[in-house]
């Protein structure tokens, strides 16, 4: 069986590596496949390095365009490498164009397609993720579902019950494999003079919050009133998107503690001893469940509904005085949910199922 592994971006370099990882302990015959779609080195190379990866077979240096041309771009290459290596299987996982562009290109070719984080549904179509995810579940032929819940909204939209696995999310195995080595390195709390539990971490990118003015504006009223409201800095690695739409908009910091995108194991750090986390990314709501720290959703809705239903996250969407309330909720509230994204084995499960079905 020859895989090949087709990733793009931050979230899906981390979500794999515990595939990666699975496929060199097993010595598989696989290959990466890199669009380019993320290319700055804190945003690309340095998970590389500091997960262990080695360097994708093949870039297509894609880089950033509106979402055709990207999208377009990727389609192209991809199928190229395809028809050359003949792999008898093509792994995605998540949600962003490289993930649709890698599915489409494989299926067109008759080549079988493994979604990994399959299953998840926003029902919001003004995420380009949600065309993304809907698409390329629909076109995969080994569907591993990181819950039972996005089992049961595969199977509500007619995916034959034998092509769905239940696995855990690989976000966990990331985890496990790398909160120890991020306590022993990372100098991350000195460097940004923070104390243990003295911070909220903020992340914020997405294209329907960042992209928007009014959303944006928002937003950063609301960090902000947190901030005074509960006397405790809050700490922004700003992603690049947001960082041109922030100059764009001329939107002021207001006293909030901006830093480049930082790398993993600094980022896993300072997820780990915050008070509380407020985000509008996919993986960091997950990440915050698996850690025990609070989490605050700076959007209308997510696709991870199990955070909601363990009470380790929350929707504010984007008024301010609607994230400082929920902050203030979530700080009063017990830490004591169960992770529902797994054990920590999806990697090495889904490697499992891989090789039972297609030997
Ligand atoms: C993409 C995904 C999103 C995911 C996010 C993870 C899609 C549709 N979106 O969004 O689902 O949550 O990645 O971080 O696939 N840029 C850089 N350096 C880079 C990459 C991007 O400076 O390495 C800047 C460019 O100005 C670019 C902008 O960021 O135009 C947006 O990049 P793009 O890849 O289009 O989407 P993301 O917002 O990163
Ligand atoms: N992350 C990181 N440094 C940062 C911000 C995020 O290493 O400054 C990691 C984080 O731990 C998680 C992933 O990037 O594993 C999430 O990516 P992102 O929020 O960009 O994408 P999403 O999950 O929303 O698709």
């Amino acid at each position: 069986m020859k895989i090949s592994i087709v990733l793009g971006t931050r979230p899906e370099i981390v979500k794999l590596s515990p595939i990666i990882r699975a496929c060199d302990r097993l010595n598989l015959d696989y290959f990466v496949l890199h669009t380019g779609q993320h290319y700055s080195y804190n945003m690309d190379r340095v998970f590389f390095e500091q997960l262990g990866l080695s360097e994708a077979k093949y870039n297509l240096d894609v880089g950033s365009g509106t979402h055709a041309e990207q999208t377009g771009k990727m389609l192209i290459g991809i199928e190229k490498v395809l028809q050359e290596e003949k792999p008898d299987v093509v792994l995605v996982e998540g949600d962003t164009n490289s993930v649709l562009a890698g599915a489409l290109s494989a299926t067109k070719l008759g080549i079988r397609v493994g979604h990994v984080e399959a299953g998840l549904r926003s029902y919001d179509r003004r995420m380009p993720e949600e065309i993304n995810r809907v698409l390329t579940d629909h076109c995969s032929d080994l569907l591993f579902a990181p819950t039972e819940k996005a089992k049961q909204i595969l199977l509500g939209e007619g995916v034959a019950q034998e092509n769905i696995f239940v696995t855990g999310n690989t976000v966990v195995d990331a985890i496990y494999q790398n909160l120890e080595i991020s306590k022993e390195k990372s100098r991350i709390l000195e460097t940004l003079k923070l104390e243990d539990e003295g911070y909220f971490l903020a992340t914020l990118h997405r294209q329907e919050n960042v992209d928007d003015e009014r959303r944006f504006r928002n937003i950063m009223k609301g960090l902000a009133m947190s901030q005074e409201r509960f006397r405790l800095p809050v700490v922004y690695p700003i992603h690049p998107r947001a960082r041109k739409q922030l100059e764009t908009f001329k939107i002021e910091a207001d006293g909030i503690k901006m830093v480049e995108p930082l790398d993993y194991l600094s980022f896993l750090q300072l997820e780990s001893t915050a008070k509380l986390i407020l985000t509008d990314s996919g993986g960091v709501q997950e990440e915050a469940c698996t850690l025990n720290v609070p989490c605050v959703t700076l959007r209308d809705n997510t696709e991870r509904p199990e955070t909601l239903e363990v009470q380790s996250n929350i929707l504010a969407g984007t008024d301010p005085e609607e994230i400082a309330k929920k902050t203030e909720l979530m700080l009063n509230r017990e830490k004591d949910w169960m992770n529902p994204f797994g054990d920590g084995m999806a990697g090495e499960r889904t490697v499992e199922i891989l090789r039972e079905k297609l030997g």
